[in-house]
């Protein structure tokens, strides 16, 4: 089994069935939800969907510590690369990879998209989402499947990820993303399996109730609340 934990916020960490640590979006030292600081985050890959700072803030400097590969747009994958991380993988919305521990595809979002930390300007990039495709157990078939949507509007192209996802991890938080009412629109377009809300009751403008969120979902999906630290096999 793969294993998700939540650090706050929008960053994630999974153990890969493969064996590799893969680190989403993190935001650590700034965050006052997080359970751990940056220079305890271990990671393999580091996954980060667009520039702000709660979601890049600690990248670079997690990624030149343990010289794990950056996995994001082209253009924050320069900014880090002329920052000083020597390991990095740019992509773009709609394109996918096979990386070792299983296929990544950028998906869409509908945000704005500045890098925290370039005063020239010269690398504004897409804000996106990542949907991983993760290699099974040794021995099984198949390998479980996981959308992070990133900071997002409620957008039709979620539809397009239909029965192929397993584990989404949307925000419900609002004022930035979508609130709880878009989401749960969102889990009908997708129809996960299972849903992990994020991106809420980190600072004042995106307080929300997840239990009120989870009744609200009914039946369309299991909806599994993490607090920070704590662990969901997938
Ligand atoms: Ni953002
Ligand atoms: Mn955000």
């Amino acid at each position: 089994m793969a294993r998700l934990t939540w650090h706050g916020h929008s960053c994630f960490s999974i153990e890969a069935n493969e064996g590799s640590r893969i680190l989403i979006d993190p935001w650590l030292d700034e965050n006052p939800t997080a359970d751990i600081s940056a220079d305890e985050a271990v990671a393999d890959f580091i996954l980060v969907t667009h520039g702000h700072s709660d979601h890049f803030a600690d990248a670079v400097k997690i990624a030149k510590r343990t010289g794990a590969t950056l996995i994001s747009t082209f253009e924050i994958v320069s900014f880090a690369k002329a920052n000083g991380v020597e390991n990095g993988h740019g992509m773009n919305i709609g394109g996918g990879y096979h990386f070792r521990f299983g296929f990544v595809k950028m998906t869409p979002a509908a945000h704005s998209g500045t890098v925290a930390g370039d005063e020239t300007g010269r690398y504004t990039s897409v804000a996106g989402g990542f949907w991983l495709h993760l290699k099974p157990v040794k021995g099984e078939t198949g390998g479980p499947r996981l959308y992070h949507a990133g900071d997002t509007a409620l957008i039709t192209d979620m539809q397009l990820l239909k029965g192929k996802v397993d584990l989404a991890l949307l925000p419900i938080g609002d004022n930035f993303t979508m609130g709880p009412d878009d989401a749960v629109r969102a889990i009908e377009m997708i129809a996960p399996a299972t849903v992990v809300p994020m991106h809420y009751n980190t600072f004042d403008a995106i307080r929300q109730d997840p239990e009120d969120f989870v009744r609200r979902v009914g039946d369309r999906a299991e909806v599994v609340l993490l607090e920070p630290g704590q662990t969901h096999e997938f």
